[in-house]
């Protein structure tokens, strides 16, 4: 079947806007809906119709599930069932947060939506537009990053509109994300926390809720061929623009050098507000400091596509706290080509 081609329209985040996004998904059409991480691809999680929609405008593939999200903490109840008690504890203390709690679903939650896993991730978004749109529509809302599969997420009403024009209903605007990397994701292994996917919340915020924090060894490494991923999202390709990522781990002065022995005339830098780049070679600045950093890094990989770089140099972020988000998106869209130098 040939896929609707829709006349996307972009709302504004008034009452206006949300009435007609909600209107639109409890018809079962797909909504770009700001968060404060990213802009997600939301739907009635619950409709196993609508939830396809999602996929085919991503072009995402089937296994690969979708977090479900929730305006009230007790809708948790309604979706997933044997919930750990310090899951419960961190859900209360935390939301709404840029975190996704991975738990045991109800059978409600469609196969569809969980990518035929017996699990399925939740969050409370930490966004006022988000929450609005959940609760007058009602239904939960499944939403995956509203970027093309594979692509670098959005952060930006037009970031979306480049990717899904055409391919979903409308898009509400609600600005820049605050946060600019995914959620953190997480699950529960008795007392312990797994991290799946590193974010704005860190190790040292879940601490304090477990006996051991674990952050997942595929965070920062390539999954082995045949190995089962712990979070089906580790084995696709992701974050990529079209240009070639490098990860560069070293000093300003290193990097500098090594940018001028190998750098060309189509290919950018992409350092931190404040290195100074006497080479020559034209950059991109992705902010001073971890938070900064997640805040620009998705813009600046779309930049890069913009000005047609043929090879795109990442000055590396640090590997703690939200720096570890970054180095994990980056290392994912440099395709775990990392170059150290001392
Ligand atoms: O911040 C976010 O989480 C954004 C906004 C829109 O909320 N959403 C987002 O969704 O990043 P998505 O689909 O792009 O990434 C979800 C990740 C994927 O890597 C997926 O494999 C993983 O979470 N995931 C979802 N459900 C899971 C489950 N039941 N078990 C393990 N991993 C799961
Ligand atoms: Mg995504």
């Amino acid at each position: 079947m040939e896929p609707i081609k829709y006349n996307t329209k972009l709302l504004c985040a008034d009452k206006n806007g949300i009435d007609t996004a909600s209107e639109l998904i409890c018809s079962g059409e797909v909504v770009g809906m700001p968060t404060e991480t990213v802009y997600g691809l939301a739907a009635d999680a619950l409709n196993e119709s609508a939830v396809k929609k999602i996929f085919t405008a991503k072009g995402r593939p089937a296994d690969n599930p979708l977090i479900v999200h929730i305006a009230r903490l007790d809708d948790i109840f309604t979706l997933c069932h044997d919930i750990p008690p310090n899951a419960l504890k961190i859900a209360k203390a935390l939301w709404p947060a840029p975190l996704t709690l991975i738990l045991p679903k109800r059978d409600v939650v469609p196969d569809v939506t969980s990518g035929g896993l017996d699990t399925v991730g939740i969050r409370m978004p930490d966004c006022k537009i988000a929450l609005d749109l959940i609760k007058k529509s009602g239904k939960p809302l499944a939403a995956p990053s509203a970027n093309t599969s594979g692509k670098p997420s959005p952060t930006s009403a037009a970031h979306v509109f480049d990717d899904m024009q055409g391919k979903i209903s409308a898009i509400i605007d609600g600005g820049e994300c605050s946060v600019g990397v995914e959620s953190t994701v997480i699950c529960f292994e008795g007392n312990n926390i797994r991290i799946l996917r590193p974010g704005f919340i860190t190790p040292d915020d879940l601490e304090p809720f477990c006996d051991k924090v674990i952050i997942d060894k595929n965070v920062l490494q390539e999954l082995d061929e045949n190995a089962r991923a712990a979070s089906p999202g580790m084995k696709y390709k992701h974050y990529s623009p079209k240009c070639e990522v490098f990860l560069v781990e070293s000093t300003e002065k290193a990097f500098f050098e090594y940018a001028k022995l190998n750098a060309g005339q189509n290919d950018y830098l992409m350092i931190f507000d404040g290195d100074i780049n006497t080479t020559g070679i034209k950059s991109i600045t992705y902010g001073a400091n971890d938070k900064e950093n997640a805040e620009q890094i998705f813009a600046c990989l779309r930049k890069a596509d913009e000005l047609n770089a043929k090879r795109a140099f990442v000055r590396a972020p640090s590997k703690s706290g939200v720096g570890l988000a970054v180095y994990n998106r980056l290392i994912r869209a440099a395709g775990f080509k990392v170059i150290t130098l001392n």
